[in-house]
């Protein structure tokens, strides 16, 4: 049932505030601000490295949590997408656990991967939505990311459940190998709290401005997505959306790897989308910035209102959030980029629920 909205995909991205809300409490506790020591198989606190594997968004979401957990945890992550994983005879060993991360919990390229690392004496761990699927059942311990059914073949709200899933993980890795101090560990979890009502706040009040920008790049063939940090794996994900339900052809790039390559592709016919919080890589994503503008590319900046103050760089479109902590900076940024998306593909007139060729469980390699 969609509600009254007009696609699977509106709904469920609309659901997020309440459904994240729902996820964290399985995973914080709110009234003490500590993460919840789920007793599971994995410990993370003795261990030497992480594998994370996965397909498509299931897959950015797991390079987002190698940030956290390299940061947060001191924890060394070896990540890649499934279908090269599974045969790169990646030496491994039991000293490190491996999470697998996927909405259906059937994708063909993640069991493989899971098998493997199975094989090589590791403890793994399975990121799911679907608890009752394979990966979750060839698991040590399951991670439930509590998203509900997502029908929309567009993954939306189970990304944004991923991430706040691996958030919480990083964070009690990171209390559990001493790395995050107990003040370091309160605040985060208080803004994982805040984190659903700032979401509904920027899912009304974006809305209008992105449907109206939605209209302008339903008009273009080509766009590139820059992001730094954590901004990189939503840069890529923002690509890949518009890319399936639009079918306009976008790609997303580290901001520092344009010089080294896209530049070449600058000027007025690609729009290109900067995803940009006021963090510590602000400036540089800002000097990145400043190399299209001055080469005539069109730019369409998503930062924050401190963001949006410190650039006068002249822009398509600005869209300007809240200032957010930056542990949930990657969920509130996802919502502009889902909803451009989104807006886009239904300019374009597409089968948004079911885009041409692209199945919700890919059960074969
Ligand atoms: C993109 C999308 C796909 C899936 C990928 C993995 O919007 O939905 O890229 O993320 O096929 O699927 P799961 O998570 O079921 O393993």
């Amino acid at each position: 049932d969609k509600g009254n909205h007009r696609h699977f995909m509106e709904k469920e991205i609309y659901e997020q505030p309440e459904i994240i809300s729902h996820a964290l409490s399985h995973y914080i506790d709110f009234a003490a601000h500590t993460v919840k020591a789920n007793d599971t198989a994995i410990d993370f606190a003795k261990l030497s490295g992480l594998a994370i594997s996965a397909c498509g968004t299931a897959y950015l979401s797991g390079l987002v949590g190698k940030y956290w957990f390299e940061r947060y945890a001191r924890l060394p992550v070896e990540i890649d997408v499934a279908s090269e994983f599974r045969y790169r005879e990646l030496p491994l060993s039991p000293s490190q656990a491996a999470l697998f991360i996927s909405q259906s919990g059937e994708t063909a390229d993640t069991l493989a991967s899971l098998r493997y690392c199975k094989d090589n004496g590791l403890k793994i761990g399975a990121v799911v939505n679907v608890s009752e699927s394979t990966i979750a059942r060839e698991s040590d311990a399951i991670f439930p990311i509590l998203a509900g059914p997502e029908i929309g073949v567009a993954s939306t709200k189970a990304f944004t459940c991923q991430l706040a899933v691996l958030a919480a993980l990083a964070i009690g890795a990171g209390r559990a190998r001493g790395t995050l101090m107990a003040d370091d560990e309160k605040a985060m979890v208080k803004h994982l709290a805040e984190m659903p009502r700032i979401m509904s706040r920027v899912l009304n009040e974006v809305q209008p401005q992105i449907e109206a920008l939605s209209r302008e790049l339903s008009r273009f063939k080509d766009v590139l997505y820059l992001g730094r940090g954590t901004s990189y794996p939503l840069a890529l994900e923002g690509a890949l959306k518009l890319k399936e339900i639009s079918y306009i052809h976008a790609e997303g790039y580290a901001a520092g790897e344009l010089k080294h390559g896209p530049i070449a592709l600058i000027d007025e016919n690609m729009p290109v989308i900067v995803i940009a919080p006021h963090d510590r890589f602000f400036e540089k994503t800002v000097s990145n910035m400043q190399e299209v503008a001055a080469r005539g590319g069109r730019i369409i900046f998503i930062t924050d209102e401190k963001g949006a103050a410190a650039s006068k760089l002249p822009t398509m479109a600005t869209i300007a959030l809240p200032n957010v902590d930056e542990i949930i900076a990657p969920m509130i940024f996802s919502l502009p980029i889902q909803l451009l998306a989104y807006h886009t593909a239904v300019f374009m007139g597409t089968d948004v629920d079911q885009p041409r060729n692209l199945a919700k469980s890919v059960t074969v390699e």
